[in-house]
């Protein structure tokens, strides 16, 4: 059993507390190999941004858990050899599926972890997600829980259609629960194709794809059901229409790919909405800058000249992120 607190790194509680009182999020950024990790840092470094590091269950077969673990906590190691002094990094498992996965994070030294258990009968989820908080808040470790349904792959789990939360049970499943944050679903999805054409309309000029918005009304009546209660927002990439056009222009297929508008995404950071989990921009960032390396330098064959633009566009994705949309920079 290892502590977090003894690795240097900080649970949800209070950031989310200052996040919530000055109208920002907190950036959470999936991760899965060590360039993404060195972006998200050097992008919180720079930025002074608390931030959260998310551990999914498709990086957990990947790269395994407890070696993620460890990069963590060399992670905030790195941080303060950038200079950040007090860096604020959460360990976050995303998606979590089971109490023994939950339980397996809190023991390996994660700070927070989320319970997924949103796809089970309201009751089912009350209970799973009760037992995660009672183990988890022993170690103060954070929990995150989710009610309503996203569109989309959530891990392995996928549903054909969203249902949005109903703010009528957001009251009684907090107080149940015992939670610390609550993901909802208001109209995000995973991954790069968050409405199909057939939701969109088109920009009449640039023929471009306009996905409906988020229902605001769904998280403002939330909202004062649990005041100052920390929101979640999953599935909250904006998919940035460049990265799409460079990935199909050198070979790639993405078509009709579309994300959050970040307008939308920056009218909710100034709500409860206190975490947003971004996964796929990261993704789009990588693709196109490696892809670049290949169509314009064919003979490139090291890794680190292709893995290195990708750490590049990355960081400065995020930067953008966490300063032009989230507003999370300058508070840690
Ligand atoms: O919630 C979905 C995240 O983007 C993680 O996806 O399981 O493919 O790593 P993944
Ligand atoms: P995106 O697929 O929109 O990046 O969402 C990621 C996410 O919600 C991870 O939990
Ligand atoms: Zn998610």
């Amino acid at each position: 059993m290892v502590s977090y607190k003894e690795l240097g790194l900080v649970n949800t509680r209070e950031m989310f507390k200052k996040a919530v009182d000055g109208g920002y999020a907190i950036p959470a950024f999936n991760f899965n190999n060590m360039e993404q990790l060195q972006a998200i840092i050097q992008a919180a470094a720079e930025t002074k941004s608390p931030v959260i590091l998310q551990v999914s269950k498709g990086a957990r077969n990947y790269a395994n858990q407890t070696l993620l673990r460890y990069m963590a906590e060399g992670a905030v190691e790195y941080a303060k050899e950038l200079g950040w002094e007090n860096p604020q990094i959460c360990l976050h498992l995303d998606h979590g599926d089971s109490f023994e996965t939950c339980k397996s994070c809190v023991d390996l030294g994660f700070s927070s972890v989320m319970i997924d258990a949103s796809s089970l009968p309201y009751e089912e989820n009350i209970a799973l997600t009760k037992k995660v908080v009672e183990y988890a808040h022993k170690y103060d470790v954070t929990v995150e829980a989710e009610l309503g349904v996203l569109a989309g792959v959530e891990d392995e789990v996928s549903a054909a259609e969203s249902h949005y939360t109903k703010p009528e049970e957001v009251i009684d499943f907090a107080t149940r629960t015992g939670c610390d944050s609550l993901a909802i679903s208001i109209g995000t999805s995973h991954g790069a194709y968050k409405f199909t054409p057939e939701q969109c309309t088109r920009d009449p000029k640039t023929g471009k794809l306009v996905p409906p918005p988020l229902a605001f009304d769904v998280l403002h009546e939330i909202e004062k059901k649990l005041p100052g209660f920390p929101i979640v927002l999953h599935g909250s990439s904006s998919v940035p229409q460049e990265y799409v056009d460079i990935i199909n222009e050198l070979g790639g297929k993405l078509p009709d790919a579309v994300g959050i508008p970040e307008e939308q995404l920056r009218e909710a950071s100034k709500s409860a909405v206190c975490k947003i989990n971004i996964d796929s921009d990261s993704r789009l960032a990588m693709t196109a800058a490696i892809r670049k390396v290949f169509h314009d330098k064919p003979g490139e064959f090291d890794p680190r000249k292709y893995l290195g633009p990708a750490r590049d566009e990355m960081k400065k994705l995020y930067i953008h992120k966490i300063v032009n949309v989230l507003g999370s920079n300058g508070k840690a």
